[in-house]
């Protein structure tokens, strides 16, 4: 993690932005986003492409965080989008997203999210199982459409990463598997599907990889099955997807490699499975989420109370927590934070940061080193773009934070604070 960048005042700035300012006109928690940020991580792997030469697309995970304005962004700077639901799906068309550059995954998209798509005229469906190929063939001939499919294979690689984010091992809920057959005949009914036009193929082998090296054994599997496919059926894919999973930095212990470190790595990779295979070297796309929003994010919160126990633990909380950032309490996930009001001291204690939801588990990091805290203080979480307001829950009816897009010197709200009336909205009373 780079020193973050302060003030004369010694207050931490976001972009060029002074965080209390931000703090004091809308309040905490606040999620606020370096949008310069996001267009840097955006272009690296976009250029990291240009210079290998291969038709590619960059379709942005929007799982990781879906906004209409986010949306706009991920537009702004030519990325394809991949969305999972029919709810991402209506925020792409709300935001004005072109939908041929949009890709649907998901291993249960229902037949209503299928047409829904297919009205829409979205670019690709990556096809997860037998049941949605099914489904596809007969809305697809109802609706007179011919969409272009992927299928999504298993390759049954483990990347070392939390079980929970893994997705690519034998036994998985995603995908054909390669190694038992039935990657190969949804391969052989998909091509005899007349108003299916099946693309290529598509895996995603886990969230927040370190390394290349599971990446590349993937490719190497699904490659020694394309030799296979080409001889029996024919069929040479003009796309592989790998997905997305590329890892970044939570706290000083993270080393991610550079986007362009894995662009260069799979590219190399399928240079020479492809040259092996004697297969034509297809478009490569890839689906990064976390790695183009994650660290641009920073949520703010105010300190409340503390609770001091001697020779244990100093607890103190703030007024948000896992309602806003599941990602500790889930997965044990680590996180680094500051004051954002007042620097770094020589003297500093540990102090145990705990939200306010009514669980014990509810902590967001453990073993924190600040100057001594005060109620009122402002505390910084860093690296909280992804997989934060994207899994944010009313959990103790708390209402989801805003979320802030701050360009060099600019600051603009997003995504307003849902407000209590919000809590209520699809409540219905039992005497009306
Ligand atoms: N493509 C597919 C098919 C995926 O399943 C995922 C993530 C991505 C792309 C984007 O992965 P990313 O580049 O963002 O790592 N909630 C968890 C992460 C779940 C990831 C699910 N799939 C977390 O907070 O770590």
């Amino acid at each position: 993690v780079m020193t973050k960048k302060r003030n004369e005042q010694g207050h931490l700035m976001i972009g060029e932005v002074d965080a209390v300012r931000l703090a004091a006109q809308y309040h905490t928690p606040l999620y606020a986003y370096d949008v310069s940020h996001i267009r840097e991580k955006a272009r690296a792997f976009k250029q990291a492409f240009e210079r290998t030469g291969i038709a590619y697309q960059v379709a942005y995970a929007s799982k990781a965080f879906s906004c209409t304005a986010m949306v706009q962004l991920a537009q702004e700077e030519g990325l394809s989008l991949d969305v999972v639901s029919g709810g991402e799906l209506y925020t792409a068309r709300q935001a004005g997203f072109p939908m041929e550059k949009v890709h649907f995954n998901g291993n249960n998209k229902s037949r209503q999210e299928i047409s829904e798509a297919l009205t829409a005229g979205i670019g690709c469906f990556v096809v997860d199982n037998f049941q949605e190929l099914e489904m596809l063939s007969e809305e697809s001939r109802r609706l007179d459409s011919a969409p272009a499919i992927l299928l999504r294979v298993t390759p049954g690689v483990e990347a070392s990463t939390h079980d929970y984010i893994s997705t690519g091992g034998e036994d998985s809920k995603f995908g054909f598997d390669l190694h038992n057959g039935q990657a190969q005949k949804a391969v052989e009914q998909a091509l005899a599907i007349p108003s299916l036009k099946l693309l290529g193929l598509h895996f995603h082998i886990g969230s927040q990889l370190f390394e290349t090296s599971a990446l590349v054994q993937a490719l190497a599997t699904l490659y020694r099955y394309l030799g296979y496919w080409r001889d029996t059926y024919r069929f040479v894919p003009e796309v592989i997807n790998v997905g997305g999973g590329f890892g970044i930095s939570y706290t000083r212990f993270d080393q991610p490699l550079r986007p362009e470190t894995f662009v260069e790595t799979i590219i190399q990779a399928i240079r020479a499975e492809s040259d092996r295979h004697h297969i034509p070297v297809p478009q490569v796309w890839i689906e990064p989420g976390r790695a183009i929003v994650g660290e641009a994010g920073t949520t703010l919160y105010t300190i409340g109370s503390q609770k001091k126990i001697e020779n244990v633990r100093h607890y103190v909380s703030v007024d948000g927590g896992m309602t806003d950032n599941i990602r500790p309490a889930l997965y044990g996930a680590h996180y680094d934070a500051e004051l954002a009001n007042r620097t770094k001291q020589q003297d500093e204690k540990t102090y145990a940061i705990a939200g306010k939801a009514c669980e014990s588990g509810d902590m967001l990091i453990y073993d924190l080193s600040l100057p001594a805290v005060k109620s009122g203080d402002l505390l910084a979480v860093f690296s909280t773009g992804a997989y934060g307001y994207s899994m944010a829950s009313n959990y103790n009816r708390l209402p989801r934070p805003p979320v802030v897009f701050v360009e060099n010197n600019e600051h603009k709200l997003v995504v307003e604070r849902e407000s209590y009336a919000d809590l209520v909205r699809n409540d219905r009373s039992l005497y009306a």
